[in-house]
């Protein structure tokens, strides 16, 4: 065998697990807050522009090299403290046999959405190794470079909740009547549809940490629209069972949302380590209900970013203020980043976060 090793085996990946990132997960201490923004890699940035100019959206996610190339934009930029891959939350619905397109102005919209139990039992089984490979492989080639910079990988899937109310919708959607009346008036469909939803993003996060991811992140981003009675019958086992099948990796696993204000225990008792929680809520009250078994992540609005700096920095300073000298929390954004956001404005935000936090 022996004459067969290749003459310079590579190097083993750096042990990340006692970086910023992955200690607030497990809510240890840190010497100075972690740091990442939802959607860090985008419009706001015009490195993301230029090479928009000349590929679509699934172009990019689809090419390893590109995917990996605009991951690493916002890491170039800003001192943050986690990378998360270049990818969205629709694809998977692509393989499962929906039309998915990116139409300017309009956002996502799905060509044959789902309407009855006919169109459920119509959907593909996906072979998540082959038709979402491309997920792997950027994972593998955006390791080799954050690998290097010592900053860990975040992978992610969208929730059964969020991504059914694009499968039903068609889209996005104001007041997601079709999906609701769906959950509501055809119970069958509702369940049939949310379990296979549930069987491929819980395969699709376990993957994804198996390909090198160091943590996951589920968006249920609309999942803030239901009552938590509704969210406890009808979304809440489907949310559970995929999160349980990706703890199956044993990365730590981030459960975000929006409008959550009402849902937030019942979240964290479907899963994860983290919690995510947004503006609407203040983070002190979020982490006293949540209790001390889980981390927080958040919660600066979006829109604040827009505002001069010294008003961005009292915001943030007032969030900092109500978790200082605590463990397990991970200075986020409550939402993700908007598109005309002020770059110099974000650079400062991170800085900001470091130098107010470091013990
Ligand atoms: O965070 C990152 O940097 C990773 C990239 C990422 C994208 N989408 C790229 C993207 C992530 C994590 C997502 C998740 C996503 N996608 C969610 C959940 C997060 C959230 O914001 O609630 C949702 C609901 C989607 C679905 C989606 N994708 C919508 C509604 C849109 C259109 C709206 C918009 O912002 O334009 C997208 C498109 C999309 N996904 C863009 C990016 C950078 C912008 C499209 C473009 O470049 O033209």
């Amino acid at each position: 065998m022996s004459e067969h090793a290749t003459p310079s085996a590579p190097a083993a990946p750096p042990d990340l697990s006692e970086s910023r990132f992955l200690r607030a997960c497990r809510r240890q201490p840190v010497d100075a807050m972690p740091v990442w923004l939802m959607r860090q890699a985008g419009r706001y940035m015009s490195e993301y522009r230029a090479l928009r100019e000349r590929y679509g959206i699934l172009d990019i996610i689809k090419a390893p090299e590109l995917a990996r190339e605009v991951t690493l934009q916002p890491l170039d930029a800003f001192d943050l403290d986690a990378a998360i891959l270049f990818s969205d939350i629709l694809l998977p619905l692509e393989v499962m046999g929906y039309d998915l397109a990116f139409v300017k102005g309009d956002g996502p919209v799905i060509g044959n959405p789902t309407r009855t139990l006919a169109d459920v039992v119509r959907l593909k089984q996906p072979d998540l190794a082959r038709d979402l490979g491309f997920t792997f492989e950027a994972i593998r080639l955006i390791r080799e470079a954050t690998d290097r910079r010592g900053i860990p990988l975040i992978g992610f899937a969208g929730a059964p909740f969020t991504l059914a109310s694009y499968a039903v919708e068609g889209g996005g959607s104001k007041n997601r009547v079709l999906v609701k009346s769906l959950m509501w008036g055809q119970p069958e469909t509702w369940h049939a549809l949310m379990s296979q939803l549930a069987d491929v993003t819980g395969h699709y996060l376990l993957m994804q940490a198996q390909a090198g991811a160091h943590a996951l992140q589920v968006f249920d981003s609309w999942v803030g629209e239901l009552s938590p009675d509704d969210y406890r019958r009808f979304v809440m086992p489907y949310t559970a069972q995929a999160i349980a099948i990706a703890r199956g990796a044993g990365v730590p696993i981030i459960h975000f949302g929006t409008g959550t204000s009402s849902l937030l225990e019942l979240m964290r008792d479907a899963g994860g380590d983290v919690i995510g929680v947004d503006w609407r809520t203040p983070l002190d009250v979020a982490r006293q209900r949540l209790g001390d078994g889980v981390a927080t992540q958040g919660n600066l609005d979006p829109v604040a970013l827009f505002a001069p700096w010294e008003s961005v920095r009292d915001q943030t300073r007032r969030i900092l203020d109500s978790v200082r000298g605590q463990a397990g929390h991970i200075f986020n954004l409550g939402h993700g980043i908007l598109p005309q956001t002020p770059v110099e404005t974000v650079r400062r935000l991170v800085e900001f976060v470091h130098d107010d936090t470091r013990v």
